[in-house]
C-alpha cells in the first residue's frame, strides 16, 4: 500500500507491503520505489517490506539544495517512527546503501541488519567528485521545461551500463523501466544527490564497528562498484555475507531476482532470529 508522511514539510511517498519483522529497501541514484515493485512483492510474503521514495525521487520533492546522505536517513527515519516501528534490517541499493550506512550511524540501536546492495562505505574520488560537478552544472543550465536531449541522452548511455551486457537482451522491459523512472526524476532532485553523494564521508569505520550483521551483494560485472573493492571492504564487519553474482552488473534485483531474494530473506531471518 503507498502511504504518505510529512517530514521538514513536505510529503514523503513510501509503499509499505506485507507483515511481520520490516525490511527496508532503499533506492538508488535515478531510481524510485518502483524499481523494487516486484523484489519487493516477493520479500513481502515473508517480512514487511518498506520502501521509500527518497528526497527528490519518484514523487517526493526535494527538501532544500543538498541532499545529504544522513538528511535521507534521517527520512527514511521519520516514515519508520511514523509507523512505531523500532527494529529493521536496511538494504540500500548503491546511493541506498550510502544513506544505510549513514542510517547505521545515526541510529544504530535500529538496525538490526545492514544489506549493502552494490553499494561502498567508500567516500568519492577526486575524479567522481569533478563528474558530479560538471553533470549537476548541466542539468542545472538546463532550462528547457521538460526532460531536455542531454537528459534524455545521458540517461539512455547510464542505464545500460549498469547491467551486465548479457542480460541487456534478456531483460529489456527492466532496462526500459530503469530508463522511464530515471527520466522522470525531477532536476532539482538530481543536483542535491549530486551533492549531497559528493560531500559523503568514509563510512569504513561503521562497517568495522557495526554490531548488527552486514551483507554485501556484489556484481562482478559492475562497472561503477569493482567487486574487487567490495570484496575487501567486505572484510571489516565483524559480522559479515557476502553474495557474489557471476552474472550480474549494478542491478541484481532485476539480474539475478531469485539469488538476491533467497540471500536477502535468509540474512534478514539471522538477523531477526539473532536479537
Ligand atoms: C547509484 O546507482 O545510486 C549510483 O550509481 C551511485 C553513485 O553514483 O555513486
Amino acid at each position: 500500500m503507498i502511504k504518505c508522511i510529512e517530514f521538514r514539510k513536505e510529503k514523503i511517498r513510501f509503499s509499505d507491503k506485507g507483515k511481520g519483522s520490516v525490511i527496508v529497501l532503499l533506492h538508488g541514484f535515478l531510481e524510485s520505489l518502483e524499481v523494487f515493485d516486484e523484489f519487493s512483492d516477493k520479500l513481502s510474503k515473508h517480512f514487511r517490506v518498506i520502501s521509500i521514495d527518497l528526497p527528490g525521487h519518484g514523487q517526493t520533492p526535494s527538501i532544500g539544495y543538498v541532499h545529504t546522505m544522513e538528511l535521507m536517513a534521517e527520512c527514511a527515519k521519520a516514515v519508520f517512527d511514523s509507523l512505531g516501528i523500532r527494529k529493521y534490517v536496511v538494504a540500500g541499493h548503491s546511493m541506498g546503501g550510502y544513506v544505510a550506512l549513514a542510517f547505521a550511524e545515526l541510529f544504530p540501536q535500529h538496525t538490526a541488519g545492514l544489506c549493502l546492495f552494490h553499494s561502498t562505505a567508500m567516500p568519492d574520488s577526486e575524479e567522481k567528485k569533478k563528474d558530479r560537478d560538471r553533470l549537476a552544472e548541466i542539468v542545472k543550465n538546463d532550462h528547457t521545461p521538460s526532460r531536455n536531449e542531454f537528459g534524455t541522452r545521458f540517461v539512455f548511455d547510464l542505464i545500460p551500463k549498469l547491467f551486465a551486457e548479457e542480460n541487456l537482451s534478456l531483460l529489456k522491459e527492466e532496462v526500459a523501466k530503469a530508463k522511464q523512472i530515471a527520466l522522470s526524476t525531477p532536476k532539482e532532485g538530481i543536483v542535491a544527490a549530486l551533492k549531497g553523494m559528493k560531500e559523503r564521508p568514509s563510512r569504513e569505520l561503521v562497517l568495522k564497528n557495526a554490531d548488527c550483521p552486514v551483507l554485501f551483494i556484489i556484481g562482478k560485472q559492475d562497472v561503477i562498484l569493482a567487486w574487487e573493492n567490495l570484496l575487501l571492504l567486505a572484510g571489516l564487519p565483524k559480522k559479515s555475507y557476502q553474495l557474489v553474482l557471476e552474472h550480474a552488473g549494478h542491478m541484481g534485483f532485476y539480474e539475478a531476482p531469485e539469488e538476491t531474494f533467497k540471500m536477502l530473506k535468509k540474512f534478514a531471518g539471522m538477523c531477526f532470529r539473532g536479537k
